[in-house]
């Protein structure tokens, strides 16, 4: 099986509402290894929450648990990142330094909507653009807005935004009307990146198999790898990455495309 890709797990001991200790964001990794992962984000929070995560706080950090990894051959590699919340400043503040792209590649900036808002992305992507930066959208399920307006999740994946969902959604969808959306979703071609939003490992564990498992009996095990592995660790890698503009009309073509 390919190696999965967490493009959402909070790794950074003591410095969000992630894992509190050292030991803690360890055993996630283990666990993460054990799901099959590969690839992981090492996020924290980058919002008025958390002033003190800087970029370069996360940075140290991410790589100081990328050392201990490597001192215990844990293989899982980690990518520091920040977890940018939106807001009237996220541009300027991009532009002065102060934000961590997604594995510090300057490619891929990760960004969620503020608290009880919903913004619309497009200008700040259109302004990132051409300085070849893209925006992920993090746990892009959790907006109604979004999942349920197809045209204007279509809009931002065209101005160049990719969709993460996060697994335990798939796995685990709370309600059918909500499964129903996300089954569109992922069978239109609108998710892009897999991630478990992990944030400990007593609650909000790093579960990624089973949200990939579910995937694949939605859209092929061929696409699923693609969106749980080979983009994830593309994008972690901070590479270019081209995906197939999204069919809301939905399975028939794209499981001719992708499926098995
Ligand atoms: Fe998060």
């Amino acid at each position: 099986m390919m190696p999965l890709a967490d493009t959402h797990v909070h790794l950074l001991a003591g410095l969000d509402d992630g894992p509190p200790t050292p030991d803690t964001a360890l055993a996630m990794c283990r666990m993460l290894v054990s799901e099959g992962a590969r690839h992981a984000t090492a996020l924290a929070h980058q919002n008025a929450d958390y002033p003190e995560n800087t970029a370069d706080r996360l940075r140290a950090s991410a790589a100081a648990l990328a050392a201990v990894l490597a001192e215990k051959k844990i293989p899982l590699a980690v990518h520091a990142t920040g977890e940018v919340m939106l807001s009237p400043d996220t541009l300027s503040d991009w532009r002065a330094g102060k934000l961590l792209s997604i594995g510090d590649h300057r490619r891929w900036l990760l960004v969620e909507m503020p608290h009880d808002a919903f913004v619309d992305v497009l200008p700040l992507a259109e302004a990132l653009r051409p300085e070849g930066v893209r925006l992920v959208v993090a746990h892009a399920e959790r907006y109604d807005p979004l999942l349920d307006d197809l045209a204007l999740a279509q809009k931002w994946i065209e101005a160049g935004c990719l969709l993460q969902v996060t697994a335990r959604a798939i796995a685990e969808p709370w309600e059918p009307g909500f499964e129903r959306a996300l089954k569109k979703w992922a069978q239109g071609g609108f998710i892009h990146l897999l991630g478990s939003d992990g944030h400990g490992i007593d609650r909000r564990r790093p579960a990624l198999a089973a949200g990939f498992n579910r995937l694949a009996k939605w859209v092929g095990k061929r696409h699923a790898a693609r969106i749980a592995g080979e983009w994830g660790r593309a994008v972690l890698e901070g590479e270019p990455l081209t995906v197939p503009p999204p069919r809301p009309e939905g399975r028939s073509w794209f499981s001719r495309l992708f499926g098995d």
